[in-house]
């Protein structure tokens, strides 16, 4: 890979860098991406289809099912160079701020510390009903688990489509994107709002675009610096390239 020299100062002397993180970054671990088509039984199903509140009104255990088993594939793998890579960079920049959309909790695994989740956490659960009771995936018993406070269904504390961000990390991951000097797009699609928003924020703020992913994207015309290839292989480089 070669990496434009004057790349490798500027990155070296921004203060303020933040990552933005897709499923992309998890497949080297062995997590399938949202757009991937998926196995056996759930090959019926697109992702649209099962993360939505609507389908958790219909059929609860289904979905409930379809979470536990990803819950179960995530906690079965580990943080892959990338995830590694990215929290090396956290501790060479004053200020680096992790935006993922991500669910898996492998950027924490793999050591990072201001993470931003912007689609929650799949090992946590949370009341349907909003009254503000949360519980470790682990605690729970049962197909379609009910609140101990207001009796209303449990779910995963992950967004589903068509539903609000939860505003704080939102709030946080706005305010850092139009701080920052060096924004990285990697391994996300960038088809999922509000998040893909964030890259051309900071564009418009004066920060530099970098994207890194296997593909091209929607974003890649706008970005500055494009890398085409695996999150896992190009993130130690350029890690080792600026701070090694
Ligand atoms: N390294 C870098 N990029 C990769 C790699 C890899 N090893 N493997 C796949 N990619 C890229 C793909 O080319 C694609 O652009 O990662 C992206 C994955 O895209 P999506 O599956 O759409 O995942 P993501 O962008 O995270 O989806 C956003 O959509 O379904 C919702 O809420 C869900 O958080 C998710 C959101």
């Amino acid at each position: 890979m070669e990496i434009p020299s004057e790349l490798i100062p500027f990155l070296r002397s921004s203060g303020r860098i933040v990552a933005l993180t897709g499923a992309g970054v998890s497949q080297e671990s062995g997590l399938r991406t949202f757009r991937d088509p998926m196995e056996g039984l759930w090959a019926q199903y697109r992702p649209e289809d099962l993360a939505t509140p609507e389908a958790f009104e219909r059929t609860p255990e289904l979905v409930w099912e379809f979470y536990a088993r990803r819950r179960l594939k995530a906690g079965e793998v580990q943080p892959n160079a990338g995830h590694l890579a990215l929290a090396e960079m956290e501790r060479h920049v004053p200020h680096f701020t992790l935006v993922t959309q991500n669910v898996d909790g492998l950027h924490q695994s793999a050591g990072s510390e201001n993470v931003v989740e912007l689609h929650g956490n799949i090992t946590r659960v949370k009341c349907s009903h909003g009254c503000g009771v949360f519980s470790e995936w682990e605690e729970i018993q049962g197909k379609a688990p009910t609140c101990p406070a207001c009796g209303a269904k449990l779910r995963p504390d992950v967004v589903w489509f068509g539903e609000m961000l939860p505003g704080d990390e939102l709030a946080t991951a706005v305010q850092a994107t139009r701080t920052c000097a060096v924004f990285f797009s990697i391994g996300t699609s960038g088809l999922v709002q509000p998040a893909a928003a964030l890259p051309l924020l900071a564009k418009q703020t004066g920060a530099v675009l970098v994207e890194i992913n296997t593909e091209l994207t929607p974003l890649t015309p706008s970005v500055d610096y494009f890398f085409q290839g695996k999150a896992g292989e190009i993130l130690p480089e350029l890690v080792r390239a600026v701070w090694g």
